[in-house]
Parts: C-alpha cells; sequence; structure tokens
C-alpha cells in the first residue's frame, strides 16, 4: 500500500488554514533522532509498563476493520493490532520518517504491510483522505500537543469516523488521589517533558486536557485500566451510535 511524505512548512501553512486546522507556529518535535533508542530508553525507565497499557485494550479491538493510528512511533502496537484483529486494515500518520521505517519494517516482517498505508505527516494538520474508520489510536501521542492541537485534531478527525468508533489512548496522568503520588507524577511527567524538549525539541510541557476534550466532541468513556498507582492510563473511548455495551468497573492499579 502507499506511503506518503508530507511534513508541511509552517510558514506556508499559514495561508488560509481550513475549518479545524490549527496552524503550527512550530514543527513537530524531531523523534527522528531518537527512534532507533526509544525502545530502549523505554524499557530502561518504565518497564514493560507503558507496551501493557497500549496492549490493555486489544482483545475490545478485535473485530476493528479500519484504523486511524496517530504518531505509532516504531509500530509496536500497530503490528499487534494486526495481529489482533485480522479484518482490519490501517492508516498510520507520523512525523518522524526514521520512525515510519521502523514500523514498516515491523509490519512487513510479519507479513502485514498490504494492510497498512504510511503517511509522514505533521497531525495537527492533517486531514485523512478517507471515512469509515471504527478505531483511532494515540498512545503516548496526544502529550505531544496543546489543549487546542488536540482539540482541533479531534474535531477533523471525527467526520471521518463510523457510528460507534472508538477512540484508544494511553497517556500519562497526574492520579486523582493521594498526595504522595501525586507530586511523585507531577516529578515524572515533568522530568519527562524536560527529557523530550532536549531530545527532540518538543515544546509543549502538559498533557492536554484529552478526557474533557472527547467528551466535548460526543465520546464516551466505554473501559479504563491504569497502572504504576495511576500514572499511567489506558482508555477505550466511543463515539455515540452504537448499542451501549458493558461499562467497566473502576480503573485497577498495578
Ligand atoms: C512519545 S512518542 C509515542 C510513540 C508511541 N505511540 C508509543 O506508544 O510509545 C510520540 C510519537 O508521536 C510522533 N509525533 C509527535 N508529534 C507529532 C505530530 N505533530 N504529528 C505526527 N506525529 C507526531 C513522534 O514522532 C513519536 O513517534
Amino acid at each position: 500500500m502507499a506511503s506518503v511524505e508530507r511534513i508541511p512548512d509552517p510558514q506556508r501553512a499559514k495561508q488560509a488554514p481550513p475549518a479545524h486546522v490549527v496552524t503550527p507556529r512550530n514543527r513537530p518535535a524531531r523523534f527522528d533522532r531518537i527512534a532507533r533508542l526509544y525502545r530502549p530508553m523505554e524499557y530502561l525507565s518504565f518497564g514493560p509498563m507503558l507496551e501493557r497499557c497500549r496492549f490493555d485494550h486489544l482483545p475490545a479491538l478485535a473485530d476493528a476493520r479500519r484504523a486511524l493510528v496517530l504518531g505509532d512511533g516504531d509500530g509496536r502496537f500497530l503490528a499487534r493490532l494486526l495481529a489482533a484483529a485480522p479484518r482490519l486494515s490501517a492508516d498510520a500518520v507520523e512525523a518522524s520518517s526514521a520512525m515510519l521505517h521502523l514500523l514498516r519494517r515491523r509490519v512487513s516482517l510479519q507479513g502485514d504491510r498490504e494492510r497498512i498505508t504510511t503517511t509522514c505527516a505533521d497531525a495537527r494538520i492533517f486531514t485523512p483522505h478517507s471515512t469509515g474508520y471504527d478505531l483511532v489510536v494515540t498512545h503516548f501521542f496526544l502529550d505531544c500537543l496543546t489543549e487546542s492541537e488536540t482539540d482541533h485534531l479531534i474535531a477533523r478527525i471525527r467526520p471521518h469516523l463510523v457510528p460507534g468508533a472508538q477512540w484508544l489512548v494511553s497517556e500519562f496522568q497526574i492520579p486523582a488521589a493521594g498526595s504522595l503520588r501525586k507530586r511523585l507524577a507531577g516529578g515524572v511527567i515533568s522530568g519527562l517533558y524536560a527529557g523530550f524538549r532536549l531530545l527532540t525539541g518538543l515544546t509543549v510541557r502538559q498533557i492536554p486536557p484529552w478526557r474533557a476534550l472527547l467528551a466535548r466532541h460526543g465520546f464516551t468513556p466505554r473501559a479504563a485500566r491504569a497502572r504504576l498507582g495511576g500514572l499511567l492510563v489506558s482508555e477505550l473511548w466511543e463515539i455515540a451510535g452504537r448499542q451501549p455495551r458493558l461499562v467497566l468497573g473502576p480503573p485497577t492499579h498495578q
């Protein structure tokens, strides 16, 4: 399937942006520099916990047919998703060509290359070509966007979704309870932002209020799982249009 390269020049993007497009004042963070190191860095800092977080809701996605996967990095999640959902095809959008290279290689190795398209683009101004997605995936990606960029991203993607489509999010967060936990989580998140600012030039400083934004655009939480005392969360949200499913109990901490 096709691969498309289009990282726009933010200066040129200033001309007449269409609805729901934020004109970014900067280029996306440069994850090319750390693409090969990303996985070992992740394991050194959090062990298998981010991986577990990404895969938490895979069993619920077995019937998914069309996925839009944003900022998937080296493709570990996409490869697992393709294996778990045999009828699924996916469009992966990623700003880092080095990450996309790793993603394509991983998916090719398991024989699924024909089931994906890849686009090297800034998701902040990307509009999907097709409609009919029943799944959107953003694992540890929305934290690279500001509140307004996240808001516009959801607004831009929403018309491309079928009724009942699901949006899978994994993110760091400050836990709701426990002053020590909150302080520790705040320190970890600040440290991560400082590290990524140094390594990739990321300018965002705080995680956008993605739950409130998804809710504002008509999504409802369906399942949630928290880990590391609430520092990590993986949630499955759904847009109206399908029979309500069983809502899982409160998040469990691990
Ligand atoms: C923190 S990494 C997360 C990677 C992976 N999803 C994971 O679960 O670890 C953020 C990823 O989003 C990509 N990214 C950041 N800003 C982007 C943007 N504006 N448009 C598209 N991709 C972007 C980066 O290149 C990187 O691969």
